[in-house]
């Protein structure tokens, strides 16, 4: 269906998120692949380190990349398992992100697997991390399967996931961390407490020995919070109390990256890359998520189409702005800070959603999901651009 560009937008996606956000469980003891690993060669690879790869465009590529499907990645979950519950139109798979002075090349599995030998990754952050990460597993899938290792970590299963690439000694985790910093259980009118200048332990307390830690948070910060700074309460966020000063969002989305990047800053031992996934917009037309509102679009946006809200730009600009800061801070002390600059390019992908060909892992119902991404889909974009990084890390082009 195609909507009206001027058709509001909605923003109010929380609570959906909130529904989205636990994790099912995978039956996992049929996952351990016996395949064994390439050996090594050095491979020279050319790559074009001084080209902009986040300016470009979409177009068209009429095979799809070939990475996977429902089929052949056996660890899609059902709430992004688009083509199984029977999305009909594949069009938003065929698509790839071309930048304007070079290539983003395609996601070579074994590359990646070579360059994360003996390492480990976190992705830090909400369910769009996470479904960034499960995109990854899906991209590793046909040159490696993992082993589900949460259980040996005494993290919560639901909200934490733990893998572990034997052949290649690789460990894959995912954090779940809505708000980087220390939050608490909603209160009896459904607000949230953040603690603006303490970070989530979480994850602050498993990173320090993790070689990249990808962080990304966003839709949370839509709800009604209570702010805290020194334990004290300093305002809130739509709270509709009038005892208590108005905070802007922005104002608590930019601490909280302050405080996690000044964390890893402060981490003795860390000597991880930090990279940061911008924040990526949410796609709901005609209404808010429960009134309505849905994404059924099957093609990008055409350029200047629907330009990104000034709300989404505000949030994108406030953790740019404090990444640079930690990336000044990082050069001093030998930590890297890189950015996956994806606000923009994911904003031109409204049919990238599963739009209700998903299903909640609460209810087994199909829910209109604007937030999350089809596996497979642009998603998987976003993991070029992390191996692009990371292969740009590389010294001298071999690898
Ligand atoms: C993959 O999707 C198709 C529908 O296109 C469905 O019939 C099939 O059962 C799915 N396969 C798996 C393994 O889920
Ligand atoms: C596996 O990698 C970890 C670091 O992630 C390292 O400490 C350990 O020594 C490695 N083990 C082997 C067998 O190479
Ligand atoms: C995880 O725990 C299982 C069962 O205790 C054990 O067999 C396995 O070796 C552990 N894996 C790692 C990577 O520690
Ligand atoms: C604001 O007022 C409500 C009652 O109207 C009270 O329960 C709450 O404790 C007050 N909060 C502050 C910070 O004073
Ligand atoms: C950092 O590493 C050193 C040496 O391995 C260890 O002694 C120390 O306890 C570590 N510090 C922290 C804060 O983990
Ligand atoms: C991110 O990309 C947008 C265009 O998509 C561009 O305007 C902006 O300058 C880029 N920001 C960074 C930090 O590279």
């Amino acid at each position: 269906m195609e909507n009206s560009p001027n058709k509001t937008v909605s923003i109010n996606v929380f609570i959906l998120t909130l529904s989205l956000i636990l994790i099912s469980s995978i039956t996992l003891s049929f996952l351990r692949s016996s395949r064994s690993p390439l050996p090594l060669p050095s491979i020279t690879r050319s790559l074009d380190k001084t080209c902009n790869v986040f300016q470009g465009k979409w177009v068209p590529y009429p095979q799809g990349p070939p990475y996977y499907s429902n089929e052949t990645c056996r660890l899609i979950i059902d709430q992004q398992n688009c083509i199984k519950f029977g999305r009909p139109d594949t069009e938003f798979m065929k698509w790839r992100w071309k930048p304007d002075d070079c290539e983003l090349p395609l996601f070579d599995a074994a590359h990646f697997l070579e360059i994360v030998r003996g390492k480990s990754m976190a992705f830090v952050g909400d369910s769009v991390g996470r479904n960034q990460m499960e995109s990854l597993l899906c991209l590793l899938a046909h040159e490696a399967y993992p082993e589900d290792i949460t259980q040996n970590s005494s993290a919560d299963k639901n909200y934490f996931q733990r893998w572990f690439y034997a052949d290649y000694n690789f460990t894959l985790a995912a954090f779940w961390s809505p708000f980087l910093v220390k939050s608490g259980a909603a209160d009896m009118n459904g607000l949230i407490s953040i603690y603006l200048d303490e970070a989530d332990e979480a994850w602050a307390n498993e990173v320090e020995k993790f070689d990249y830690v990808i962080i990304s948070v966003g839709q949370w910060f839509f709800r009604p919070l209570l702010f805290y700074e020194s334990s004290r309460l300093i305002g809130c966020h739509i709270c509709n109390q009038n005892n208590i000063t108005s905070i802007s969002k922005y104002y608590a989305y930019r601490m909280a990256f302050r405080t996690a990047f000044e964390t890893l800053l402060g981490l003795k031992n860390y000597t991880g890359t930090t990279i940061l996934r911008t924040f990526l917009a949410s796609h709901f037309e005609n209404g808010d998520w429960d009134k309505g509102g849905n994404c059924g679009r099957t093609r990008p946006f055409t350029s200047n189409e629907m330009k990104l809200q000034e709300f989404n730009r505000e949030f994108y600009s406030v953790q740019v702005e404090e990444v640079r800061k930690a990336e000044e801070k990082g050069k001093k002390i030998g930590l890297r800070f890189e950015v996956i600059n994806a606000t923009e390019i994911m904003w031109q992908r409204p049919d990238g959603h599963p739009n209700g060909y998903g299903r909640s892992m609460h209810t087994n119902a199909p829910v209109y999901d604007c937030v999350h991404w089809c596996l497979p889909g642009p998603i998987d974009t976003l993991n070029e651009f992390l191996l692009y990084l990371m292969k740009k890390q590389v010294p001298d082009q071999i690898v």
